[in-house]
């Protein structure tokens, strides 16, 4: 396919506390327009209700600033790509009904995506180059954390996956026990800069296959905070960037042991990260070094790209219109959705 034939496609994206809006044609990224919920911020955690009434009032704006940060018309898109979930259900039906309603008024298809479908496939936007197929991802967010077999955009294995909290939510959780605001992953990432990794141990439960288990951990660090408070009342405030250099290196050394065994034992050594958590320096920095001591061919997001954002929604709508498979209005948000499938059906209107 030439640059030139490449549809021009919107993407909306709406699934949790972001709401964003994106025009791609093929893998080039003509703007990507996120706009953040400061608001939960306050009380530790998402709201659902206040993130609905948010991602009403700001989804017109958003989208009307990407078509004119792309400098197009709508009447020029071709598709408009949508998250179905999975997500927060008021939130995905704000930009679901969005979506389906303009793309109905101007007589284009609407593309349903999986979420998490679109993390992986994020990797196909410029700058890449895009990983090559069979690849393994690790999707780490707030609400997932999966080892993923992508044979190709419709053909995903998830190999392993947690069995209870998710990496990002690991953080965000010791994040608040100790003060920080949420999401507490980037604030945790920043602090551990100047702390010291070795400074406290917490153990690295391990469990079969390439499964994992997040909730421990903050047990654990609940108990040590506790004992060490008893102690000295200003421990945490003395000593927040040792914890969580700890916290970090405990997380990181969980998500990569699975990781390792996976391509040990495929013998794929194409390996991407995904996913909010994909945005940790830490972690970027141990996929580099196994690129460096072991010959990985590594894929690490773009920033932009590793929480959520509506161009790699637009990326699954590109890719599932060049399988010539369509959306149908009566598609239906939903919180919980088959892992990692296409959404969108062979020849539909
Ligand atoms: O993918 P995402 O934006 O939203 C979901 O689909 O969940 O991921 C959000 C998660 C939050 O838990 C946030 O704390 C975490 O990604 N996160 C990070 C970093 N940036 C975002 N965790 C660790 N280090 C970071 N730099
Ligand atoms: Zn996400």
């Amino acid at each position: 396919m030439s640059f030139a034939s490449h549809p021009l496609i919107l993407g909306i994206e709406s699934s949790c506390d972001d709401t964003s809006a994106a025009v791609i044609r093929g893998p080039s990224v003509l703007s990507n327009v996120v706009a953040n919920q400061a608001l939960h911020a306050e009380v530790g955690g998402v709201v659902p209700e206040w993130a609905s009434r948010a991602h009403l009032a700001k989804i017109s704006p958003v989208v009307q600033s990407a078509l004119d940060k792309a400098e197009i018309l709508a009447s020029e898109l071709d598709a408009v790509a949508y998250t179905l979930g999975p997500g927060l259900q008021g939130s995905l039906h704000v930009g679901a009904s969005f979506a389906k309603a303009l793309a109905w008024a101007l007589g284009i298809p609407s593309i349903p995506v999986h979420h998490m479908r679109a993390h992986i496939l994020a990797h196909v936007l410029e700058p890449g180059p895009p990983p090559a197929y069979p690849f393994l991802c690790l999707t780490v967010s707030g609400g997932h954390t999966q080892l993923v077999k992508v044979n190709h955009p419709n053909d995903m294995e998830v190999l392993g996956q947690t069995l209870d909290d998710a990496a990002g939510e690991a953080f965000d959780k010791v994040a608040k026990l100790i003060g920080l605001s949420y999401p507490g992953g980037p604030l945790v990432d920043s602090l551990s800069a100047n702390g010291n990794p070795d400074a406290f141990s917490f153990s690295r439960p391990r469990m079969k296959g390439y499964n994992w288990s997040f909730s421990g951990l903050k047990t654990q660090v609940l108990n040590f905070l506790k004992q060490a408070q008893e102690k000295d009342s200003n421990f945490v405030q003395k000593r927040q960037a040792d914890i969580c250099a700890s916290v970090q290196a405990a997380i990181l050394d969980m998500l990569m042991t699975p990781l390792c065994q996976a391509v040990e034992d495929t013998g794929i050594t194409e390996v991407a990260i995904a996913g909010g958590v994909s945005a940790n320096s830490g972690l970027r920095a141990r996929l580099g070094q196994m690129q460096v001591e072991r010959d990985w061919e590594v894929h690490i997001p773009p920033m932009d790209y590793c929480t959520d954002n509506a161009a790699m929604i637009a990326a699954v709508g590109w890719l599932d219109m060049a399988s010539e498979l369509r959306g149908e209005l009566d598609a239906s948000p939903s919180p919980r959705l088959p892992e990692l499938t296409s959404l969108a059906v062979s020849g539909a209107g």
